[in-house]
């Protein structure tokens, strides 16, 4: 099934006043204010039945924790965190860290940089660091390097998306969701431009002036 969800170019105008927006997934690009619709790429069904098999082989990884800090990369990885550690039937603490997509900096340094910071301290504990898209792998990467900074006592990874065509680093999760296509995908906690993170499946933006 393919649903579509249509966003008008009014809406786009009201809520996009600059004539140009950045794009989280062509990162230092800028995206016309546009007609778009959504097309359904994973429906909620689906990722609830992945959510749950990760969440078991996760609870099989970390069997035996005293406790998991489970580690959510803001603001992409809200929804995929919260379903996920409802599902592990294990002892959890939820904390977040939040990196800029190369805040100011020009595409060609990729420099991460923190904007928020974990709230506690991860020495001798469990970590899972929760990301929702992989896509060059500078984000996760510099983040998993800070955190193993602060000797964990075991780090593991998990994406949900992952674009393994995109990436310009070497970094692969030690679980991912699904591997899609380099598609410029929104929702289930993704935006586009800050809009769409509240659609419950993750869908792909197709631009109507294009046709
Ligand atoms: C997106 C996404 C990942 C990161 C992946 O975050 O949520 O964290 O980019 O990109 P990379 O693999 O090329 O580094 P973004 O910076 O757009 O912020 P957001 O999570 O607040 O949407």
């Amino acid at each position: 099934m393919c649903r579509h969800v249509a966003v008008s170019t009014r809406d786009l105008a009201r809520d996009l006043p600059k004539l140009t927006v950045r794009c989280k997934q062509r990162k230092g690009a800028t995206m016309p204010t546009r007609p778009y619709v959504i097309d359904e790429l994973i429906s909620a069904k689906t990722i609830a039945a992945r959510v749950e098999a990760l969440a078991k082989d996760i609870h099989d990884a970390f069997d035996g924790t005293d406790k998991l800090v489970v580690v959510g990369l803001l603001r992409g990885s809200f929804v995929f965190i919260a379903d996920l550690v409802r599902e592990i039937d294990l002892p959890v603490e939820v904390d977040f860290i939040e990196a800029s997509s190369y805040g100011n900096s020009t595409e060609s340094s990729r420099e991460v940089r923190i904007l928020k910071d974990l709230r506690g301290a991860i020495h001798h504990r469990d970590v899972l660091v929760v990301e929702d898209i992989v896509d060059t792998g500078y984000t996760l990467k510099h983040v998993v390097g800070l955190l193993k900074a602060r000797r964990p006592a075991r780090l593991k990874t998990i994406a949900l998306l992952d674009k393994p065509s995109r990436r310009e680093v070497d970094i692969q999760a030690d679980w991912t969701g699904f591997e899609i296509p380099d598609e410029f995908v929104v929702g289930y906690g993704i935006d586009f431009a800050q809009r769409n993170r509240n659609l419950p499946y993750i869908g792909k933006v197709r631009f109507t002036d294009d046709e």
